[in-house]
């Protein structure tokens, strides 16, 4: 063993240590009080200084990341933060460089970083009033105008509904693999209502709404530009991930509308009317 080694301070795993994250903030001087003061003074700096962009390959990052053990002992806040500096940061993507064409993924505004610290400092759960107070009218306002933006129904509607309980405009995702999935287990759940003994594809499943309809299936109609969070989507919902269909596009990527409907047939509804609705039709 090295004398290095030998002199390293190991850190104590007590209840007074525990206590101690939870109450004492970090101690100027720091590593953790060092990085916190260059993000805030500036940001790019940091980023810049930090972000190697080196040519390493996945399989020479994978070597620094292939413990799979939980360590049985603590180690200080500050060597963990060098060994993220070292190897997670060194080696991650500098999005916000001018120089970076991400799809998706941008430099956020200046202001989004110290909101952000407010944000962790408070933790609050939306989802119940008790562990979030005035978030929940914010979130509730911010769906509203987002509904607005996308319905443009009458102010009455917004006034009526916006902070009503028993109603929602809308919910916010963690990203586009929920909201898909979460906009399509809706439009399910609307294509199979209740309707005379049938208590709904929410109480009943989608066996019994098939059975109920005298329906073979299911389909989900998409644009073949659609992405492949859709397939998922189609197998959590127990529609089936064959039964995503996509439909052409034109030259710009729209829909084209005609060879949408050419992919709808009529189903063919209980009573046999054969009547088709677009929500639940069978395909070519
Ligand atoms: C249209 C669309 N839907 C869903 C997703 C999946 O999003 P996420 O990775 O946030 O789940 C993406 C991401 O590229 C997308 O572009």
């Amino acid at each position: 063993m090295s004398q290095g080694h030998q002199d390293r301070k190991l850190a104590q795993a007590s209840l007074a240590n525990l206590f101690k994250i939870f109450t004492v903030s970090e101690q100027p001087g720091s590593t953790l009080a060092r990085i916190d003061e260059e993000i805030s003074n500036n940001l790019l700096g940091f980023l810049q200084d930090n972000i190697v962009a080196s040519e390493k390959g996945i399989e020479e990052l994978e070597r620094d990341f292939s413990d799979f053990c939980i360590p049985e002992e603590p180690i200080f806040v500050s060597e963990q933060v060098e060994f993220l500096l070292d190897k997670l940061v060194a080696e991650s993507v500098h999005t916000a460089s001018p120089g970076f064409v991400g799809h998706m993924t941008s430099v956020f505004p200046y202001f989004m970083l110290p909101l952000s610290k407010i944000m962790i400092a408070l933790n609050q759960n939306v989802v119940k009033t008790e562990t979030s107070k005035a978030f929940t009218p914010l979130e509730r306002q911010v769906v509203a105008m987002l509904h607005r933006l996308v319905y443009a129904s009458e102010d009455a509607f917004y006034i009526e509904n916006m902070h009503q309980s028993s109603q929602s405009l809308g919910a916010f995702c963690s990203g586009g693999t929920v909201a898909n999935l979460t906009a399509l287990w809706l439009a399910r759940n609307n294509a199979f209502r209740p309707d005379g003994s049938f208590t709904g594809i929410r109480e009943e499943g989608l066996m019994a709404a098939l059975n109920y309809f005298g329906y073979k299936g299911a389909a989900i109609l998409v644009s073949e530009r659609g992405h492949y969070s859709l397939i998922k989507a189609a197998d959590l919902l127990g529609i089936g991930r064959d039964q995503i269909i996509p439909v052409t596009t034109d030259a710009h990527n729209r829909v084209d509308v005609i060879a949408l409907e050419k992919k709808l047939v009529p189903t063919g509804s209980r009573e046999g009317q054969g009547h088709c609705c677009r929500r639940y039709c069978r395909y070519h």
